[in-house]
């Protein structure tokens, strides 16, 4: 692949916790093409030691606290990028989330609280950073979000998050359409399982995970450099002609019934 020109690209990746993270993955792939102008972003100092261990691994790697919570958090951190990089190229938007009961319950006893906290922060979320991210995209970028196949079948144990990652996957087609005049692209990216932090708080998960090395074609299931890959795949201006795709990295498992 040729992705020389990723050194001179600069973006945000929003998610990481661990080095497990996805988000991580896709730092680390960036990284080893040659992009150095990154900033990161982790919740809370309770995530910042492991965060800063395993960035320490790859470099000088910006890290910023990050909590969506509302516009007004997002538009803090959009504002530091700004301040420190003027213009960027890429968003990794790398981060989701649903409350214990949401996520463990039947989705009929799903309070509206539940859902709209969830839908807020894992959807919700990538319409307000394409918002803030047109104005300091002024070349066109790639913008990419994490889903999940769970979106389109149900999954035993995915429960409210089904119809969120569904609502996520419709949301970066309308804003794939939309961007599209400012050369923007958008992209969800959608992993098979790997065991991560979020993973962990869904039930029987190591379930999901031997049912994907049983069933799927390559009858494994993918490293977090896998999604990375495709990351810079979707950054590069190799992919320029793509846009509004759900991106499997699954080992195939997407085409069994
Ligand atoms: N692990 C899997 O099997 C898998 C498969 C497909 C898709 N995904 C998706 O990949 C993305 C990343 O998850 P992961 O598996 O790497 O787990 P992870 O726990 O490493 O990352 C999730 C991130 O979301 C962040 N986050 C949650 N709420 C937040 C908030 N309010 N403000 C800021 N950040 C917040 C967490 O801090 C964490 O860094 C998620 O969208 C997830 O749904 C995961």
């Amino acid at each position: 692949m040729n992705t020389e020109n990723l050194s001179t690209k600069k973006g945000l990746i929003i998610g990481l916790a661990n080095d497990s993270s996805i988000a991580y993955g896709c730092l680390r792939a960036l990284y080893e093409h040659g992009c150095r102008e990154i900033i990161a972003t982790y919740q809370s100092q309770k995530a910042y030691s492991y965060v800063k261990a395993a960035c320490d691994k790859l470099g000088d790697i910006d890290l910023v606290e990050f909590n969506y919570s509302d516009e007004k958090s997002i538009e803090k951190l959009f504002d530091y990028v700004k301040e420190q990089f003027g213009k960027i190229d890429f968003i990794i938007h790398s981060m989701a989330f649903a409350d214990k009961d949401s996520l463990h319950g039947k989705i009929t006893d799903c309070t509206a609280d539940g859902f709209t906290k969830s839908i807020n922060i894992s959807c919700y979320s990538l319409i307000s950073c394409c918002r803030y991210a047109q104005k300091i995209m002024p070349d066109g970028g790639s913008i990419l979000t994490m889903t999940y196949l769970g979106a389109h079948r149900v999954i035993n144990n995915y429960g409210i998050m089904g119809p969120i990652k569904a609502c996520l996957e419709t949301t970066v087609k309308y804003l794939a359409a939309e961007l599209a005049e400012s050369n923007i692209r958008v992209f969800a990216v959608s992993p098979g399982p790997i065991a991560t932090r979020a993973a962990s708080g869904i039930n029987h998960f190591d379930d999901l995970i031997e049912h994907a090395v049983t069933n799927s074609p390559m009858k494994r299931i993918v490293s977090i450099d896998e999604v990375g890959n495709l990351s810079v795949f979707l950054i590069d201006n190799l992919s320029s002609g793509m846009t509004g795709q759900t991106i499997y990295v699954d080992a195939g498992y997407f085409l069994m019934g």
